[in-house]
């Protein structure tokens, strides 16, 4: 089955198809001369959809969502002669989705483009929303602009060739929708585990398009990010520190920050201890991590270079009950006292 959503913003609007058939990509691209940007070991996978297509291909990785990397872009789309009529295509994970809607925003002050999602992570996520940022001086997604991708292609198939830590990642984001907004895809999510992570392709579009209502009927009400599209960012100041400093996924980054943001909403008096176990255990299901051995004067550097930082306070997202959230300023001090709990809480319950 296809499910369709659609994101009407100021930049934009976007089509959201998933469950949809990789065979069916010429349904949505324009009459246009189509340059696909892909990372190499996607470039090297999907080879065979590819050979009809001019392809700039960067470097898998994180990395690669940098300064020089759209650079790079820049520099080859210059050779190849690409004018304001051409069409970017991105076909990969988050990394290639990120750095084509950048470098397709600025090029010629913006051309059009669209993405194929070939990771859970980026059908889940990252390809929707139309945040398109790169990572600058070790800060995540520093330099970044709004704009909304045409089209985003989901098509499960892909998903067969991911690593687990992959899956894992993009389950990751599945969970935070439902925990900041939706407590039945919470049970929906509980109830499927085996079944989910053997990525069953009839259950799985129809999960993911339940996860993407949240995040694309919160992109609607506020693309720019003024209020309550912070919800999205559950999980993720801590989330982007870890992930800065130990390397981690994105996911499994977000997964260890929405423990620690649970933690303080525990301390605040919201959730109970009962539903932060339950959140822990979910999160454990799908393989994802749920703690680390924090050097936390690193953290809260990180956390402080974060640009999510405003005026002293932090717009920090908390959990009200699981399937609701709330954003709220918090001292600094509030955050930093997550160091108390966090070692007695995590390993009493690991
Ligand atoms: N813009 C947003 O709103 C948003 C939201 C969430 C995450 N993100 C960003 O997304 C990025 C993470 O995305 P990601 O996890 O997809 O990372 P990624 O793009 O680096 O992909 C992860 C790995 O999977 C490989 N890969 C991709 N598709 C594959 C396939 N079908 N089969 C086998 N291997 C495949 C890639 O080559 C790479 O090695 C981060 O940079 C994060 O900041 C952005």
């Amino acid at each position: 089955m296809i499910y369709e959503l659609s994101i009407e913003g100021e930049t934009g609007s976007s089509l959201v198809v998933s469950g949809e058939r990789i065979q069916n990509l010429g349904n949505y691209l324009p009459r246009k001369r189509v340059i696909v940007i892909t990372d190499d070991k996607v470039g090297k996978l999907y080879q065979s959809i590819l050979a009809s297509y001019e392809v700039i291909t960067v470097q898998e990785g994180e990395k690669s969502k940098s300064l020089d990397t759209v650079g790079l872009i820049l520099q080859k789309l210059v050779e190849m002669k690409a004018d304001r009529d051409s069409f970017i295509l991105a076909f990969g994970g988050g990394v290639v989705c990120d750095l084509t809607g950048f470098v397709a925003s600025i090029y010629m002050r913006g051309i059009r483009f669209g993405y194929v999602a070939t990771t859970l992570m980026a059908q889940a996520d990252a390809s929707i929303g139309g945040k398109n940022g790169i990572n600058v001086g070790g800060i995540k997604n520093l330099a970044g602009i709004f704009r909304q991708p045409e089209f985003v292609l989901c098509d499960p198939v892909f998903l067969k060739t991911l690593d687990k830590d992959e899956i894992s990642s993009g389950f990751a984001e599945m969970i935070k929708h439902a925990l900041i907004a939706d407590e039945q895809l919470l049970n929906h999510l509980e109830t499927n585990i085996a079944l989910l992570n053997e990525l069953d392709q009839d259950l799985l579009p129809s999960i993911l398009h339940r996860s993407l209502l949240i995040k694309t009927s919160i992109v609607s009400r506020d693309e720019k990010e003024k209020g309550e599209r912070r919800k999205l960012n559950f999980g993720h100041t801590f989330g982007h520190a870890i992930e800065t400093i130990y390397g981690f996924k994105h996911g499994h980054a977000v997964s260890i920050g929405m423990v620690m943001a649970a933690l303080l909403s525990v301390k605040k008096g919201y959730i109970l201890k009962k539903d932060l176990y339950r959140i822990i255990t979910l999160l454990k299901c799908f393989g994802l991590p749920v703690e680390i051995s924090p050097q936390w004067p690193d953290i809260f550097r990180a956390i402080e270079l974060d640009k999510k930082r405003e005026s002293g306070y932090f717009h920090f997202v908390l959990l009200k009950k699981p399937g609701e959230a709330v954003i709220e300023s918090l001292d600094y001090d509030f955050v930093k006292s997550i160091t108390d709990i966090y070692e007695r809480e995590i390993r009493r319950y690991s």
